[in-house]
């Protein structure tokens, strides 16, 4: 389904990433893992077109997308949901989901049905819909991220650090959900500190580190792995 080939990308002349293969099968969920500065979000961005690669191709259902804009790449079925959330903190609940699924705005039945879907994932959501999104807790505020990707129906999904700053059982409530939307049909691209949590969910997996892959392989392998476990697991 999505395809990464020699891909290297620059910030100016600083190479941030190079030679980076990944390939991601449609239905799996498959993890990136690496530490502060590895790579990660580099590299999700350039998969959605916010970053172009500077050589090797970017390849979705076959077709080229290196050159393609953010807005045509969110068409072709790839939604990403960024580091931080980046939501929209004086809007509502509901309004931040009704911005997600701008792309399909003149299908009005279309939106609505998306918006069932997402208040049947998070219930909560639906509970604080006419709240300001800046008013909810930091978990809250994540699975409303989730939610306005969910709501450009992406067949892909690149969610950058959901975890991040979440309490553990916030975190495991989230991997849930995350599981979930994957059973339910969305390929799920996923970038993660927290091995432990990524790995059990995950299909297959790949290290960074300094902007490289370093090391891939099958959820099971990586978890077994001792240079992982102790990187990432702590164990
Ligand atoms: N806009 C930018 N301009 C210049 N350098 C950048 C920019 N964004 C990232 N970098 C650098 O590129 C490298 C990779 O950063 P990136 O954000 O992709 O890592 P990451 O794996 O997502 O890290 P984190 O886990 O902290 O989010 C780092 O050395 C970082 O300092
Ligand atoms: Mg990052």
């Amino acid at each position: 389904m999505l395809s990464l080939k020699n891909v290297a990308v620059k910030y100016g002349s600083f190479t941030a990433v190079h030679d980076v293969n990944i390939e991601v099968t449609s239905g799996e969920i498959v993890v990136l893992l690496g530490s502060n500065g590895a790579g990660k979000s580099t590299v999700f961005r350039t998969i959605s077109g916010l970053n172009k690669p500077s050589a090797g191709d970017v390849l979705f259902e076959g077709n080229k997308i290196n050159r393609r804009s953010a807005d045509q790449i969110v068409q072709f079925g790839i939604g990403q949901c960024p580091e931080g959330r980046k939501l929209f903190p004086a809007m509502t609940v509901q309004e931040n989901l009704r911005m997600g699924g701008y792309v399909h705005r003149r299908k009005r039945d279309e939106i609505k049905h998306s918006l069932e879907h997402v208040f049947e994932l998070f219930p909560i959501l639906k509970e604080k819909r006419n709240d300001a999104a800046g008013s909810l807790s930091g978990g809250q505020q994540q699975m409303l991220a989730i939610g306005r990707t969910l709501m450009s129906k992406p067949k892909l999904m690149l969610l950058d650090e959901p975890s991040v700053g979440l309490a553990p059982l916030i975190v495991e409530q989230m991997f849930e959900v995350i599981q979930k939307i994957n059973k339910e049909g969305t390929t799920i691209l996923l970038a993660e500190q927290n091995a432990n949590a990524a790995l059990k969910i995950a299909d297959k997996g790949y290290v960074f580190e300094n902007g490289t892959i370093v090391l891939e392989g099958t959820s099971e392998d990586l978890f077994a792995n001792d240079e992982v476990r102790k990187a990432y697991i702590g164990a």
